[in-house]
């Protein structure tokens, strides 16, 4: 007998869970540096059209595939992708992207969530308050990251503790499973999270004109830096791929991890409402707390010109080089840059811990080891695989990982989840499922829209980008010498983890017993 799979303590608890994952260092980090550098306002028009055609549909469709899945005792992406079609033998392999993808975000993701924990204590012991610009800021940064030794730091020694901390955090909320674990976190993470995040938007918004030498460096043009639309972007197609790119990143949509949370309901459990609930939790985070924080706080003490060239310096230096300094510059700046680094370490772990999922989930489910044993083997492979991104994060492994963990696999994978639902599930089949137990109906355009629109813009993104950055990339024409044995390192590793987690879904599906193939629950 199959062991009971675990299960979500109620409704409120996986729209938490779906919504911490959600919510992450992408809200307040990647979408503001992304919106200002381009087009402002205009950025949210293909963000909106994104979000309409890719991240709603694609949401709807993870909780159904998910919940059908779970149906058959299924829990990651190759099960799942199996009982779509149980008699086709390459379904599955399909599905190795929904464990693998996850796996590779969560190498690094976790490393840059362990900056935000340090950053949180340095800001209450005072460790960079006497900082008082953007170049001393950056060295203190590159100190910690271990990139240069300087009078901040002598070595990657706290940096190292801090991901320590931060990891076994991770693996003691994953250990404790679904029910005891990620949703026990995210029910009071989330709530503290939206508090901190109130609090920093109603300090930022009365900032009024804080310098008194440029009256015109205030709130409202700052908010108009982020927001007044500059139409010509709209005619490049980078600023379209940037915008579905946030989208699906944001919404931690086309990465299987939905998949998995929606595998844990039952099969009457509502997925309609549940999956629109947590995309508004997230959209609000995104667009009214994180788009009104981090540029309009940058706007009103560094002026238009300096935060342009912050805006596009890079998508870290906003959190962690701009925002210590703009606080410093607030009275109570040591609780507020506490705020500031907490609210994004809370964002991050409520993300990092659904990453794993997929992982845990397929060694449960397909190798019924039990969960505790499977958070072991997930817990030693995952920290093997996070010391090249902590060590050679100066050789650019860290961006190798997240082009194809957080980006190239997203769509690819959101692509075929899109094929297989619409055409291989079948629409109508699809449209029946979608709407078991629901609260309410999906406007019937949708049914249009995932079976043809969906798929298509997908397959657009994906042409765009072979036509325009493929040959360059995989030239590596734009790394630097020294760096190439590093970036084709990272490459035949992840090829390697690939090929890994394939056999092992082959050696799955070789042990099962065939009644084991079919638990409906
Ligand atoms: N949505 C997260 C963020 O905005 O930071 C990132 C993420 C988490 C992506 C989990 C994918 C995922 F499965």
């Amino acid at each position: 007998m199959p062991k009971p799979r675990d299960t979500w303590g109620s409704r409120l608890g996986i729209i938490m869970a779906v919504a911490g994952s959600a919510v992450g260092l992408g809200n307040f980090l990647r979408f503001p540096a992304k919106a200002a550098a381009n087009g402002g306002g205009a950025f949210m028009i293909p963000y909106f059209i994104a979000l309409l055609l890719l991240g709603i549909p694609l949401m709807w469709i993870e909780w159904t595939l998910g919940r059908y899945g779970g149906g058959f005792g299924h829990g990651s992406a190759p099960g799942i992708f199996h009982s779509i079609r149980q008699k086709n033998r390459f379904i599955k392999y399909f599905g190795v992207i929904g464990i693998f993808g996850p796996l590779v975000i969560f190498i690094y993701y976790t490393f840059i969530e362990s900056w935000t924990l340090a950053y949180s204590c340095f800001a209450l012991i005072g460790k960079y308050a006497g900082i008082t610009d953007q170049a001393g800021m950056r060295s203190f940064l590159s100190g910690y990251q271990g990139l240069e030794h300087n009078g901040y730091f002598q070595g990657l020694g706290p940096a190292y503790v801090f991901f320590l901390i931060t990891f076994l955090l991770n693996i003691v909320v994953i250990y404790h499973g679904i029910k005891g674990g990620i949703e026990k976190l995210c029910r009071w993470a989330l709530p503290m999270l939206f508090v901190f995040g109130f609090l920093l938007m109603f300090r930022v918004l009365t900032l009024g004109a804080p310098d008194p030498r440029h009256p015109d460096w205030n709130v409202i043009n700052g908010l108009g830096f982020l927001w007044n639309p500059d139409f010509s972007a709209l005619r490049s197609a980078r600023v379209w791929l940037e915008a579905s790119g946030q989208i699906f990143f944001t919404l931690s949509v086309g990465i299987g991890m939905i998949l998995t949370y929606a595998s844990y309901l039952a099969k009457g459990d509502e997925v309609v409402l549940s999956g629109l609930t947590s995309v508004s939790a997230n959209e609000f985070a995104e667009v009214i707390l994180g788009g009104s924080i981090v540029i309009t706080a940058a706007f009103v003490f560094f002026g238009p010109r300096d935060i342009q060239s912050i805006a596009n310096s890079g998508t870290f230096n906003l959190g962690f080089v701009t925002m210590p300094l703009v606080i410093d510059k607030l009275p109570l700046s040591a609780f507020f840059g506490f705020c500031w680094f907490f609210l994004l370490f809370l964002a991050g772990i409520t993300s990092s811990v659904s990453l794993a999922q997929p992982a845990v989930a397929f060694l449960e489910d397909e190798f019924t080891i039990g969960r505790k044993k499977a958070v072991w083997f997930f817990g030693i492979a995952t920290f093997v695989l996070c010391q090249p991104a902590i060590f050679f994060l100066k050789n650019g492994v860290v961006d190798e990982l997240d082009f194809w963990g957080g980006t190239f696999l997203i769509v690819l994978f959101a692509a075929i989840e899109t094929i297989l639902f619409a055409w291989v599930f079948g629409m109508d089949k699809a449209w029946d499922e979608i709407h078991r137990g629901a609260d309410m109906r999906v406007p019937g355009v949708y049914k249009f829209i995932i079976k043809y629109v969906t798929p298509l813009f997908l397959f657009v993104i994906l042409g765009m980008w072979f036509w325009q950055d493929w040959i360059p990339f995989i030239l590596m024409k734009n790394v630097a010498a020294a760096d190439k044995p590093f970036i084709l390192g990272t490459r035949i590793g992840l090829a390697g983890v690939f090929c890994i987690l394939a056999f092992l879904v082959k050696l799955a599906w070789k042990r099962r017993r065939p009644q084991k193939a079919q638990v409906a629950r």
